[in-house]
């Protein structure tokens, strides 16, 4: 929807930057509007976490939560949305399972002039979505790719050349193709992983190295276990795979099952990761799952939650980041991004640890 107020995004981006955000900015009680959240699965801690801390922060600005998981189900998320505008929210905070099948209820958002901010997934293909908070999505990719080199021992940590020369057997695995992120986190990786593949230092033995052969729909673990079975049953009868490209945590999960069932183990092919969940950090220590990316979705709820109270007041949220790179096919979404970090067995405790995220005794 294009909101006069949002018009003149650059002059108040300008204004923001020289003056930081309002003294009106802070809540006043009493004057909390009802924000409907929407979330895609339960099946994933980062969401439950994401949902439980914009709830948090919303609520201690004053306002009011309707928070909603759709369990992966398109159409219980356009029921939820509209559920959400017929209660009357004042903004809508989405997180969603299909980026691009919510144009319906974004419409009816815009025709009572609700806001929306597009909540770590873009919302494509419709021009009512007015900001989207997120993290930098193709570094993601990046790390994913360089801790794959790093742990095979083709890149050192410092980026130097590693100590050895490969030729390495690895297989590609990315995330939902209906998740705008899914293809920045692929992108990302092979930008890195491309010169290896070109020189023969990493070899795609199955041939799938095409985004559309490689994604899994929904993100599901077990769906990515089974590909990996596949791939071990027709192409790895002879020869070892020696690294494995995972977008995200339970997909990791579904194919150190895999590797497991096929013989693999105790010394397990480098699997990358994402989300630094629970179960992935455990077994990063126990030595099996190599690398993930953690990102501090504490920090993106509070960003969202501040641009929430921006947004709601007729502002334009003063952290934007990034008015270029999250075109949704209609508009170019601003955006604020976060940045992501790294993680291994070597700084998995200072980064997880340390920064309270996670406590010695829940990795044990
Ligand atoms: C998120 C990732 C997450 C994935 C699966 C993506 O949209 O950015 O953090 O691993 O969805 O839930």
């Amino acid at each position: 929807m294009v909101f006069p107020r949002f018009a003149v995004l650059a002059v108040a981006l300008l204004a923001a930057a020289c003056g930081g955000p309002a003294a009106g900015d802070q809540p006043k009680p009493g004057d909390g509007a009802l924000v409907g959240v929407t979330m895609p699965t339960t099946k994933s801690e980062r969401w439950i976490s994401d949902g439980e801390n914009i709830k948090r922060d919303l609520e201690s600005r004053g306002h009011r939560v309707d928070l909603q998981y759709a369990e992966n189900d398109v159409p219980t998320q356009v029921k939820q949305i509209e559920d959400q505008i017929a209660k009357g929210a004042k903004l809508l905070i989405i997180a969603s399972v299909d980026g691009s099948a919510l144009t319906k209820p974004l419409d009816t958002a815009a025709n009572a002039r609700i806001p929306v901010i597009a909540y770590d997934r873009l919302l494509r293909g419709s021009p009512n979505v007015d900001f989207y908070a997120t993290f930098e999505n193709f570094r993601v990719g990046v790390y994913q790719a360089e801790s794959l080199l790093t742990g095979l021992g083709l890149r050192n940590p410092d980026a130097s050349p590693g100590p050895a020369e490969g030729p390495f057997n690895i297989e590609l695995f990315a995330g939902s193709a209906d998740d705008n992120n899914a293809a920045f986190f692929f992108n990302g990786a092979m930008s890195v992983l491309k010169p290896y593949l070109d020189n023969g230092k990493l070899v795609v033995r199955s041939g799938q190295t095409e985004f559309q052969a490689v994604t899994t729909l929904r993100w599901d673990g077990e769906t990515a276990g089974k590909r990996m079975e596949e791939i071990l049953g027709t192409t790895y009868r002879r020869a070892k795979v020696n690294g494995v490209l995972s977008p995200y945590d339970g997909i990791s999960l579904g194919i150190l099952t895999a590797l497991k069932n096929g013989g693999y183990g105790p010394e397990f092919p480098i699997v990358t990761g994402q989300d630094a969940e629970l179960g992935s950090v455990k077994s990063i220590i126990a030595g099996q799952q190599y690398s993930t990316i953690y990102k501090d979705t504490r920090e993106l709820a509070k960003a969202t939650a501040s641009m929430a109270e921006a947004v709601l007041k007729d502002r334009t949220p003063p952290q934007l980041n990034n008015l270029n790179d999250y075109d949704n096919g209609v508009k170019v979404v601003p955006a604020f991004l976060l940045n992501p970090v790294s993680v291994d067995k070597t700084n998995y405790h200072k980064v997880l640890v340390e920064s309270g995220y996670y406590t010695d005794d829940q990795l044990r």
